[in-house]
């Protein structure tokens, strides 16, 4: 089988609702590789390498030279804020990168300048921005359309991609509204508050066929009306929450102590951070929203109701807590009480020094990479196989989510494998001692 896809000719626009910490280190990030002045590393897209047949065949190339992934070289920016600042602005308000690279880097960043964002303040009360949007939510969503087919034209882009690195929602369920297409459109129209403003964003990028992915805990793609509407238009999506930091961590270790079938029963995780999205969360409604995207992935990995003697007391507790002097330096503790052998007690310190959007920008550029590269190969509605980039994966209805980021890692590997018609691997890696046994007998 030879691959479908088709090619990433062209220009490649990623737009991105909220220019804040996160996209800002994306956009200098990819300005600085083009300018050979740093390297791409955490984009797996970039740095990773992907086997490919037998282990004795030694056949690993990277990641893109082996999928048709848009070149950096190709990619331009753009995107819309509740504030003016352009990106150089706000990458230097965000202090995530130094003073020095940015400089070297000015031009491009002053060059992208927000659009006047979709915005309603009760889904952030902390934020007070007026460069904002004003109508319904039907004609908001008319003017993000106007915002995404103007800057493809003005940028000469072949195709389009969306991330929401917007700001962190305040926490509310799925509800009649999103419950299906026409009835989100009839909501739209409307004006119906029950609609946020990333679901805004994202209806706009599906109905114009072009993909989503959300790297924030809010429910946005994932409501069964814009999962109707990317099968319509044949437009992959992913969600939610970039797994970084802490959350990172954990889905490291926790798949290694029940893999040796080692005891669980504590996991306290708290966190210090000072950027924006640390005052947006900073609200208990919006860090509701952040909760309950972190607390599921322990649950999701230990299934303590399939082995209580392990994980059935385990007690999670999550806290955020705003420390403005941290700044984008997030610090995150971690006790975590293991039991082995005999029930005897342990315990797990994790101190955590993360940079919160460094480990975050490689994942919005490898998230827009992907969905761009899953739309060219006839790929729609939920790409769970991209779950390895996020905390709260979203699935099928019904379908477990796999928080395991090894288990996840291989899903997204043999996906990319079975695209280009490569063998998939399993691992069993019997075959390699049946030869050799056959050597021997013959
Ligand atoms: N930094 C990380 O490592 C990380 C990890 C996982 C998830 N996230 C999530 O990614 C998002 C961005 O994080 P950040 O650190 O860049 O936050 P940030 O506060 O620096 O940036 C968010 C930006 O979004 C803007 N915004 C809010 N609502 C908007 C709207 N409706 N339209 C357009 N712009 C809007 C804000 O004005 C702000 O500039 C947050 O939701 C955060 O929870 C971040």
């Amino acid at each position: 089988m030879k691959s479908n896809i088709k090619p990433a000719e062209g220009k490649l626009g990623i737009l991105i609702p909220g220019l804040g910490a996160v996209a800002t280190t994306l956009i200098a990030g990819v300005e600085a590789v083009r300018k050979g002045i740093s390297q791409p590393i955490g984009s797996v897209t970039q740095m990773g390498t992907i086997r490919l047949g037998k282990r004795t065949e030694n056949r690993r190339p990277k990641i893109k030279n082996f999928v048709p992934l848009a070149n950096l070289k190709d990619i331009v920016f753009g995107g819309w804020d509740v504030y003016e600042d352009n990106v150089y602005e706000a990458a230097m308000n965000a202090q995530v990168l130094d003073a020095n690279l940015l400089f070297k880097i000015k031009n491009e960043l002053e060059a992208i300048k927000p659009m006047r964002a979709a915005f309603d303040h009760n889904y952030a009360k902390n934020l007070t921005g007026t460069h904002v949007k004003q109508g319904t939510r039907l004609e908001l969503a008319q003017q993000v359309m106007e915002d995404i087919q103007n800057f493809k034209e003005q940028n000469g882009c072949e195709r389009i991609v969306l991330v929401w690195c917007g700001s962190t929602e305040v926490y509310f369920e799925a509800s009649d509204v999103h419950s299906s297409l026409a009835k989100f459109e009839e909501g739209l129209k409307n004006d119906d508050k029950l609609i946020s403003p990333s679901m805004i964003y994202a209806y706009a990028a599906l109905k114009l066929g072009y993909g989503f992915a959300n790297g924030a805990p809010n429910l946005t793609v994932d409501i069964p009306a814009l999962i109707e509407l990317a099968k319509l238009t044949k437009t992959p999506i992913a969600g939610k929450d970039f797994k970084t930091g802490q959350t990172l961590m954990k889905t490291i270790l926790a798949p290694g102590l029940a893999a040796r079938s080692l005891g669980v029963n504590g996991w306290f995780s708290t966190n210090i951070l000072g950027n924006r999205d640390g005052l947006v969360l900073d609200d208990p409604d919006n860090f509701k929203t952040k909760e309950v995207s972190k607390l599921g992935v322990l649950e999701d990995i230990l299934r303590p109701e399939e082995n209580p003697d392990l994980y059935g007391d385990i007690y999670h507790k999550i806290r955020i807590n705003y420390y403005p002097p941290h700044g984008d330096n997030k610090e995150s503790w971690d006790n975590i009480d293991i039991f082995g052998w005999l029930g005897y007690k342990m315990q797990i310190k994790i101190n955590f020094l993360c940079r919160d959007s460094i480990l975050a920008a490689p994942i919005a550029l490898d998230l827009a990479l992907f969905i761009d590269m899953a739309k060219r190969a006839g790929m729609s509605g939920i790409q769970e196989w991209l779950s390895f980039y996020l905390k709260s994966p979203q699935t099928a209805s019904g379908l477990q989510a796999e928080n395991d980021i090894f288990k996840q890692l291989i899903k997204l590997e043999n996906t990319l494998r079975h695209l280009m018609g490569e063998d998939l691997i399993t691992h069993l890696g019997l075959d390699y001692y049946e030869e050799l046994v056959e050597d021997v007998v013959s």
